[in-house]
């Protein structure tokens, strides 16, 4: 009877696992309600009385040793666990895709240089605007037909104020707060209760110019703009062909030669090679006025350009709702073009 004790003992030093599952047979087999312990237990009281001392000690040692050993199993378990849930800093890393410049804020930096490098500083402004910088300044006072121009998104509760319909709001607020010579560009984003297609959206971008200074002239403003599209898109023929709008005069549309070379150019231009980027205009001396600015000593002109309509140029990409829909697979392809 002690010499299988001695076995089990034996048994027991010998046994090692990492397992959670086998350590728990094992607990069963030796600590268990009908383990080998208890079953030991139950043979003591036909045990001859001199060997009851002896055999009680084994079968003691043998409970010990074998709790002994799931305790330490057990603990060696944990510690592994433990360092397992730790992190494994050799590991290589999850990789980080590098974002790219959205194309709409590549083009707005791009003009934005352009102009700086003669002298243009920047000026910015609220896209919720009042009546007063979006209209009334710009020599469009209330019932003037030419707001219709614009479809306008008004605040229901007060028609005063409105999303702007044009970046000209922030050459009235630049003008009412400094006095000429000054040199200025305004981008930023407008607004027109238009309906959303591939060619116009109910939100998109210009940068608006202006210049004011003694003895500013149309053919200053000639040069400007020639010396821009000769920048941006390496062609230095425009034309700016007559129009109207209220707070210049006089006003013009700017055509660019953008040339018959590819089917592309064909297509964009309708055939004619001449595509429209913009308006401009000598400033209005009844704006000037209402800025406070005199119209008998200063002069100025301005103009605006749609920074979309350029990103089409660019790109070739036709379709305006492809510039606010975020589409990765779209905004990915300008992650090369960073110094276009
Ligand atoms: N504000 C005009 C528009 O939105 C563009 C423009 C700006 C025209 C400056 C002339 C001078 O259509």
């Amino acid at each position: 009877m002690i010499d299988s004790i001695e076995k089990y003992i034996q048994q027991i030093e010998a046994f090692a696992s990492k397992d959670a599952k086998e350590i728990e047979e094992f607990r069963i087999q030796f600590l268990g309600k009908k383990g080998v312990f208890n079953q030991i237990m139950e043979g003591f009281k036909s045990v001859p009385p001199e060997q009851k001392k002896e055999f009680g000690q084994k079968a003691n040692t043998l409970k010990n040793k074998a709790q002994e050993k799931i305790d330490q199993l057990k603990a060696q378990l944990d510690s592994n666990k433990e360092s397992a849930s730790q992190e494994d800093f050799t590991k290589s890393g999850i990789p980080l895709e590098s974002g790219s410049m959205h194309p709409i804020a590549l083009v707005r930096d791009k003009i934005i240089e352009i102009f700086s490098r003669i002298g243009f500083g920047l000026s910015d402004g609220p896209e919720i605007e009042d009546d007063w910088h979006n209209f009334t300044a710009l020599n469009l006072p209330e019932f003037h037909p030419a707001r219709d121009m614009q479809d306008t998104f008004f605040v229901e509760q007060n028609p005063d104020i409105l999303l702007r319909t044009h970046t000209s709001s922030v050459q009235i607020r630049y003008m009412e707060n400094h006095q000429p010579p000054f040199r200025i560009l305004s981008p930023g984003r407008v607004f027109r209760n238009e309906d959303i297609s591939a060619r116009s959206h109910c939100m998109f971008h210009q940068i608006e110019g202006l210049y004011v200074a003694e003895n500013v002239s149309f053919a200053d403003l000639k040069q400007t703009l020639q010396y821009f599209t000769t920048e941006l898109f390496g062609k230095s023929k425009i034309r700016l062909r007559p129009s109207y709008f209220p707070f210049t005069e006089p006003s013009a549309e700017i055509d660019v030669y953008w040339g018959l070379e590819t089917p592309t150019d064909y297509k964009m231009t309708k055939g004619t090679g001449w595509l429209e980027i913009g308006g401009c205009g000598m400033i209005d001396p009844n704006v000037l006025s209402n800025v406070n600015i005199d119209p008998d000593v200063y002069s100025g002109f301005a103009f605006g350009v749609g920074v979309e309509r350029i990103a089409l140029l660019l790109y070739q990409i036709g379709d305006i709702r492809m510039y606010f829909e975020n589409d990765q697979r779209f905004l990915a392809q300008f992650a090369k073009e960073l110094n276009l």
